[in-house]
């Protein structure tokens, strides 16, 4: 039986994964994976090389060949790409590249060893209680009003998130969804405390009933 603390936090864009995430982690003294992040980073880079995100064989075949930072997702290939990240090109082209996928098979391979090498960690995403780490120790799926994500995403704007949460949920390949096992949460009205209260609760209760 692991006893490696895995939190998996998946919902859309603006749902508020990064916030409650770097709340518990503070809370319980892990560290944090944004697995967006290097979607990103990733979709920045292909874009950097002037290959066509539409272009499947030729984005797989660059993320089976780059080099992904051990350590530091958006490091690809040895170069930075933390200050593009939520560049508008970015926007359009990261949910077609996540699509793909290789592309999938390259970043949860390189999801699992970072968790190993951190003795797990807080994990955000799409498709983490479901295929990432569908033993994680605990599983939460977050939603929220779309005008409250928006205002979240301000810069990004209500249209392009709705069309990254429409591609992320209906692609084949891990679209986003809820594990069946997850615990789904309505951020819109309720604070990051009272969360992080609800989830730590859960956390000991779900430990006394494993003790038992
Ligand atoms: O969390 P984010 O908005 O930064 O994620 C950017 C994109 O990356 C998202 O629209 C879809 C993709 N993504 C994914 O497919 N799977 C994940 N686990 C995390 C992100």
């Amino acid at each position: 039986v692991s006893t490696t603390l895995i939190i998996a936090i998946d919902g859309p864009a603006g749902s508020g994964k990064s916030t409650l995430g770097n709340a518990l982690a503070s809370r319980l003294a892990l560290e944090t994976l944004d697995t967006g992040a290097s979607y990103r980073a990733l979709a920045a880079a292909v874009l950097e090389a002037g290959i066509d995100p539409n272009d499947r064989g030729e984005v797989a075949r660059f993320a089976r060949d780059a080099t992904i930072d051990p350590g530091r997702g958006h490091v690809i290939n040895g170069k930075d790409y933390s200050a593009r990240l939520r560049a508008e090109e970015v926007n359009q082209a990261v949910s077609v590249v996540a699509a793909i996928p290789e592309v999938r098979e390259v970043l949860v391979g390189w999801q699992r060893r970072w968790v190993l090498a951190h003795g797990g960690g807080v994990v955000e995403g799409r498709d983490i209680g479901t295929v990432v780490f569908p033993d994680a120790t605990i599983k939460l799926f977050l939603t929220a009003h779309p005008k409250v994500r928006a205002r979240r995403r301000s810069l990004e704007g209500l249209a392009s998130i709705e069309r990254r949460d429409r591609l992320d949920s209906t692609r084949v390949t891990s679209p986003l969804g809820a594990a069946e096992d997850s615990w789904s949460i309505d951020t819109t009205a309720l604070t990051v405390e009272d969360i992080v209260t609800m989830v730590i609760e859960r956390l000991e209760s779900q430990k006394q009933g494993s003790e038992r």
